[in-house]
């Protein structure tokens, strides 16, 4: 029923036209009436004066009917900015029993507050207004009582929770997947079980297919969750391109030297190189590491010999032996021309801080291809994939998983050129997509989150801090969820990214778990919006 509708029927219906003229929208369940529409209203920003039997009622965050009999509008809005006077100071000689219902005469407010209009309720949706609502219009409260659809129609979308005060049903619209979504909030705000909830959501109710980054193994991976229909890949069997391999493997040797990484790098790759050229020779003994350096200076196509390295790794046959390539270093140390003291160095410094282990437990083992996980993931295959980084004990390689695969992904979507309806989550983001030191997942974090939604490829972030995620990352995410944050300078941040949180700073340190703002391109409603997040497992 739309407003007019409404208007008319409580008007003819009524046995008292008179009082009703003035009071329309009082008559209906759930709505309180609290107030009055007070001098300075503005298209965006009304001023209000609290009756006394409502100041304990009205809280910032309410959402608010302002009905403008005058003009026959009717404007929905969220209460902010709500303050409580003092008398004695600020006229103290004038009476405070002001009565809506029954007169307007000057009183001295002993309670004020603004509502910050969404837009104007015209035939069952919310337009956006330029009128302003006259002083003297009435202020209704929406309590958890009132059927807002009997009001206006609200889109359905992803369901994430309902508003804090009103219980009013709120959805997230999913045409903003492809603009990308970030969670952000302090520890134990919840952030997990919204992410779960937008992953639910998007597998029931759009054709996204959804990647899930798992840092912590605790909130996604567990396969029964999800009723069984997902593909949990472990991190740790994941095989590892030369270049990652080489830079773990210089982490752990403690090189800052660039020429001593590359060192590295020349020793991983020669002995992929030999191991596959041995195997493409026929020969069970291994090919000389002469012969696989001269090949790999002239023509050995390295993208095959990857290619074939993932092969033999997936089917098991591919053996990292420490003795081996410590031999493999050694020789291209000797080539390098290094002195005898760094061959020694690197010799301790494999021993001691890689040993056996590394090479035996760590490298080998790892069958799981990400071109393959990828390949199941664009065919439809499988509609969930997470990724279980926790088992992953190297804090380097987990970037380097997470880069691998949506490199893979971004790839292939750009080579198809068209819509590739998938969406990529990352908990904990601020290890994946940070300013500094989160390379090489930051860098085609950012590229997706810039032109990701050309191809239909969304990501969701969430993060405990704003800072963590870099800026150039921040400024393509369109929707934003955000709780109590951990600090001043997050919401500063915050503020400096999202729109119209001049009164939140008040209502942020207060939110209780589970309550975040849903702000920008997904929220139906414009502006932010108080949501406490529906029951997630
Ligand atoms: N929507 C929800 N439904 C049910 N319980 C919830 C919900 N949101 C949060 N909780 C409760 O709060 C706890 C913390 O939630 P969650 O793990 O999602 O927080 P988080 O913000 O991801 O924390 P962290 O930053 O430490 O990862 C949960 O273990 C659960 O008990
Ligand atoms: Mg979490």
């Amino acid at each position: 029923m739309t407003f007019h509708h409404l208007f008319h029927w409580i008007y003819w219906s009524s046995w008292c036209p008179l009082l009703v003229s003035q009071n329309t929208l009082g008559h209906l369940r759930g709505l309180r009436l609290v107030g009055v529409v007070t001098s300075e209203s503005r298209a965006s920003r009304v001023p209000v004066r609290v009756s006394r039997d409502s100041i304990d009622f009205v809280r910032d965050e309410m959402l608010a009917l302002i009905e403008d009999v005058e003009e026959n509008k009717l404007y929905l809005g969220v209460v902010k900015g709500s303050v409580k006077r003092d008398i004695a100071i600020d006229g103290s000689s004038l009476p405070t029993n002001f009565d809506p219902e029954r007169s307007l005469s000057y009183t001295a407010p002993l309670m004020t507050c603004y509502v910050e209009v969404i837009g104007e309720v015209v035939d069952g949706s919310l337009e956006l207004n330029f009128s302003i609502p006259r002083p003297g219009s009435r202020v209704y409260i929406v309590t958890v009582d009132f059927d807002v659809a009997m009001l206006l129609r609200v889109p359905e979308g992803l369901h994430v929770g309902f508003h804090k005060f009103s219980g009013m049903r709120v959805g997230l619209d999913p045409g903003s997947l492809d603009y990308h979504v970030a969670v952000l909030g302090a520890t134990g705000t919840g952030k997990s079980r919204l992410v779960k909830a937008l992953v639910e959501e998007a597998l029931a109710k759009t054709d996204y297919k959804v990647i899930v980054f798992d840092h912590t193994g605790l909130d996604y991976s567990d396969p029964s969750r999800w009723g069984g229909s997902v593909n949990v890949v472990d991190g740790s069997r994941i095989a590892l391109t030369p270049d990652v391999i080489a830079e773990v493997l210089a982490d752990r040797m403690g090189l800052a030297n660039e020429q001593q990484r590359d060192y590295i790098f020349l020793a991983v790759t020669l002995y992929i190189a030999r191991g596959i050229l041995a195997g493409s020779m026929g020969k069970s003994s291994l090919a000389s590491l002469e012969y696989a350096f001269k090949r790999l200076l002239e023509n050995l196509d390295l993208e095959s010999v990857i290619e074939g390295y993932f092969k033999l790794s997936k089917s098991g046959s591919f053996k990292w032996d420490f003795r081996e390539f410590l031999e493999v270093l050694d020789y291209c140390l000797t080539l390098m021309n290094t002195w005898s003291s760094t061959r020694v160095k690197f010799k301790i410094l494999s021993h001691v801080r890689v040993g056996r282990r590394f090479f035996e437990n760590y490298l080998n083992g790892r069958s799981a291809i990400v071109g393959d996980v990828v390949e199941d993931i664009l065919s439809g295959k499988s509609r969930l994939t997470i990724v279980d980084l926790s088992r992953e004990v190297e804090y380097e390689a987990k970037k380097f998983i997470v880069y691998q695969f949506l490199k893979e992904v971004w790839d292939r979507v750009l080579e198809s050129r068209g819509r590739a309806g998938i969406l990529a989550v990352i908990d904990e983001a601020h290890n994946y997509a940070c300013a500094r030191g989160c390379e090489p997942s930051s860098g085609i974090i950012a590229r997706i989150a810039r032109e990701g939604r050309k191809w239909g490829f969304g990501l969701v972030l969430a993060s405990q801090r704003v800072i963590d995620l870099a800026p150039e990352v921040r400024g393509n995410i369109n929707t934003v969820l955000f709780s109590r944050v951990q600090s001043a300078s997050d919401y500063d941040e915050l503020k400096r990214w999202i729109e119209g949180l001049q009164f939140i700073e008040q209502t942020l340190p207060l939110l209780a778990r589970r309550e975040f703002y849903l702000a920008g391109l997904g929220n139906p409603f414009r502006k932010p919006l108080l949501v406490r997040v529906r029951d997630v497992s």
